[in-house]
């Protein structure tokens, strides 16, 4: 679904992301991990197009994405929640997740020279999908509640909502479980773990080392921009370089 080959991306000289080869199968969740600084969300923003390559190429279901402008691959179906994530605090949940759902329909200019009825039917369909989207993650009773009163864990929730509202065929998460206590990084490993058994390929970047060894399918470890590991979580574990280099104590604590 996803081929990304000799991915580079360098700022003031310094690779931030360099010579990334990397493929992600339908269905997949895969987990990506490194140190701080490593090159994880420059990664993840060269896919979902914040950021564009010095060179190389982006693949996504076989059409070339890496030049096209973040709302055309939002279309194409590649959905993120980025590092940090901030909800509008000013609105309610499902107003944040219709945001998410608006992404994916036509532009705002275009939408403006539509007739009042396609509008109509536009904003109900909005609606429809920013429903479904809260009730996939089990907030449907937050619905109308202001975004910034929700504890942190089901903001998170709300996030994962918001890029599910645009129906994506891939979900980017750029550590969803930062900041949060045990109990919702618990309940958010589970929520990851459902929408992958209901089909979602996932690409999940996480600090938490043992929360992507329990979920991911394979792993891929980067530093300073390169990839110095890729194989299932047993494989990686089991890698003396990741265990060497940086990951030695955060890796044999996931082994238990
Ligand atoms: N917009 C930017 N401007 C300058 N340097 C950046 C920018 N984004 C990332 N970097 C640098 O690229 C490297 C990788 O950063 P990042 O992708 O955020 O790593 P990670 O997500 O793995 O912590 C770091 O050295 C960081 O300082
Ligand atoms: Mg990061």
């Amino acid at each position: 679904m996803l081929s990304i080959t000799a991915l580079s991306r360098s700022y003031g000289g310094i690779f931030a992301v360099r010579d990334v080869s990397l493929v992600v199968g339908q269905g997949e969740l895969r987990g990506i991990i490194g140190p701080n600084g490593a090159g994880k969300s420059t990664l993840m923003n060269l896919i979902s197009g914040q950021t564009q390559p010095l060179r190389g190429s982006i693949a996504f279901d076989g059409a070339r994405v890496e030049r096209l402008p973040t709302h055309r691959r939002a279309r194409l179906g590649i959905a993120v929640v980025f590092q940090g994530a901030r909800l509008f605090p000013g609105m309610t949940v499902l107003e944040n997740v219709m945001v998410g759902a608006t992404s994916i329909t036509r532009s705002g200019a275009f939408a403006a020279a539509l007739r009042l009825a396609a509008q109509r039917r536009e904003e109900r369909d909005i609606r429809e999908r920013a429903v479904a989207a809260l009730a996939r993650v089990g907030l449907s009773d937050w619905a109308n509640r202001p975004a910034n009163s929700l504890p942190l864990g089901q903001q998170r929730r709300v996030q994962v909502a918001r890029a599910l509202a645009g129906a994506p065929r891939l979900l980017l998460l750029d550590e969803p479980a930062s900041g949060l206590r045990a109990a919702e990084r618990r309940d958010l490993s589970d929520l990851i773990a459902q929408l992958h058994h209901e089909g979602m390929t996932i690409v999940l970047i996480e600090h938490d080392v043992a929360m992507v060894m329990r979920l991911a399918t394979r792993i891929a470890v980067l530093d300073l921009g390169q990839i110095i590991a890729e194989g299932t979580p047993d494989e990686v574990r089991s890698n003396q370089r990741v265990i060497d280099a940086y990951l030695g104590t955060e890796v044999s604590r996931a082994h238990s």
